[in-house]
């Protein structure tokens, strides 16, 4: 028998349904969130707090942007689900449209390596969209696969790719994302990345330029050996890497390395595949990270702030790659859903209107020139990244504090997430974070990690 659902709901029926989710999420508070604006959300229980997090990524341009807001509205209103192997709907060509103009986010993908590039198509990417970021990395294997016909999916070593059974298998990040669902996806080599702060235990140090150019070097010599000794270039279809590792420790690649990787990729016939899932939609103050390195990927793998928090990801890939998929054997039940689409187009209006991109780029910098200040008295071994894409890495002397340090802040007022097996925190604030907003950061930061190694004295 129907039953209509109580309106609202005792303490306790809440503390039940929560207890009635999969013990497999973690989770860093224990918040019921009941709504959220720009930079900040706020709990059931009247909590207000400064959201560092930005859902790992995704409201880049902060919670329930007014245009955003008013878009998915008004397309509900429209249409919900237009169904992708059905017809088209009109907020997925308004988004290509609005994807692929000169200057705009796929520009990055202008001049792409071995293949003949989108240039036959007015140098317009060709473009397939679905929901979650694993599932496009899980089309952009697809993609390479069927296009070369070869297996091998090279990775790189603290890259996180999903959970799904193809991506937690291309994921090396940590291995709670393995652990006991084997067996994994055949034919995934992995390559050390140049994780140029770890890399100088090993290979010495230096001013920054020569630990970097060193670990580039090594990077480079270890790919070779693995078409040597894992598997040869003909079995190899495509490399997939992120310029701007997120789950492996906010990472950035030096730009050199991108670079050879890419003439690497061209050399052997391998597609470069950049998962800017996290990287991507301004988070590194370019609308994807390979803008700074002036490279063009064969495939980009795009999901999380594009629609600024409705379901939403895709990949781009020159025409004469997308179009080796015969007809059916791409699609999805809720692929490219008209609403999440309606959401980013706004959310692109908003990033260009609002100057994200540049803000992105100065309160990145305000933000790590606070963090390297106060390098000079916190045990912080290392400050990195780019744009509003920005690591903490703890000295190992500090004893494995990132933890306390983010459950600190929570109780500070602060939403801030740990990344990686190092012991490392990272800030993703909306892109249109304010000055103070970040300011304010700085100082529960500052006085979070204080009280932690004060706790441990
Ligand atoms: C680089 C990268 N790729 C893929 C994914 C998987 O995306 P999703 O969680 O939407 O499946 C993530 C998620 O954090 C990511 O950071």
């Amino acid at each position: 028998m129907l039953r209509s659902l109580p309106l609202s709901r005792s303490v306790s029926t809440l503390r039940s349904a929560k207890s009635q989710l999969s013990s497999g999420i973690g989770r860093l508070s224990p918040h019921t969130f009941s709504c959220g604006s720009g930079s900040f959300l706020t709990t059931t229980c009247g909590l207000t707090l400064l959201d560092f997090t930005s859902g790992i990524g995704v409201t880049n341009t902060g919670h329930s942007h007014p245009r955003v807001v008013a878009a998915a509205q008004k397309q509900a209103g429209r249409l919900v689900h237009g169904q992708v192997n059905v017809g088209y709907h009109e907020p997925m060509l308004d988004l290509i449209d609005g994807l692929s103009e000169p200057a705009g986010p796929l520009a990055c993908m202008a001049s792409p390596s071995f293949l003949p590039g989108p240039h036959a198509d007015g140098g317009r990417p060709h473009l397939f969209f679905w929901n979650s970021g694993a599932e496009a990395v899980e089309a952009a294997v697809k993609l390479a696969r069927h296009a070369t016909r070869k297996q091998g999916v090279l990775v790189f070593q603290g890259g996180y790719h999903g959970r799904t059974l193809g991506t937690m298998s291309m994921t090396t990040s940590k291995n709670i994302y393995r652990a006991g669902f084997g067996a994994n996806l055949p034919g995934v080599l992995v390559a050390p990345f140049p994780y140029v702060h770890r890399y100088k235990e090993h290979l010495g140090g230096g001013t920054e330029e020569e630990r970097e150019e060193r670990t580039v070097d090594f990077c480079m010599a270890q790919l070779d050996l693995v078409l040597s000794q894992q598997a040869p270039a003909s079995d190899i279809a495509c490399a997939v890497i992120e310029p701007v590792q997120g789950e492996g420790g906010y990472v950035p690649a030096p730009a050199s390395f991108i670079r050879r990787l890419r003439e690497w990729c061209t050399k052997h016939e391998i597609l470069m595949v950049a998962d800017e899932v996290q990287s991507g939609f301004g988070r590194t103050g370019g609308w994807f990270a390979m803008d700074h390195y002036g490279v063009s990927p064969d495939v980009l793998v795009f999901a999380k702030g594009i629609a600024s928090g409705f379901p939403l990801s895709g990949i781009a890939a020159p025409g004469s790659l997308m179009n080796t998929q015969p007809p059916g054997s791409m699609g999805g039940t809720y692929a490219g859903n008209a609403v999440s689409c309606a959401a980013a187009v706004a959310t692109i209006a908003a990033m260009q209107d609002e100057g994200m991109l540049a803000n992105a780029v100065a309160r990145g910098e305000q933000l790590r020139g606070g963090l390297a200040e106060l390098q000079k008295r916190l045990p912080i071994a290392d400050v990195r990244g780019l744009g509003l894409m920005v690591g903490v890495e703890f000295e190992p002397a500090a004893g494995g504090i990132a933890g306390a340090v983010t459950q600190e802040c929570l109780a500070r007022g602060m939403l801030l997430l740990q990344t990686s097996v190092y012991d490392t925190v990272r800030f993703i604030p909306p892109l249109n974070v304010s000055e103070d907003e970040v300011k304010m950061g700085l100082e529960i930061f500052a006085s979070s990690v204080d009280a932690v190694l004060a706790k441990k004295k």
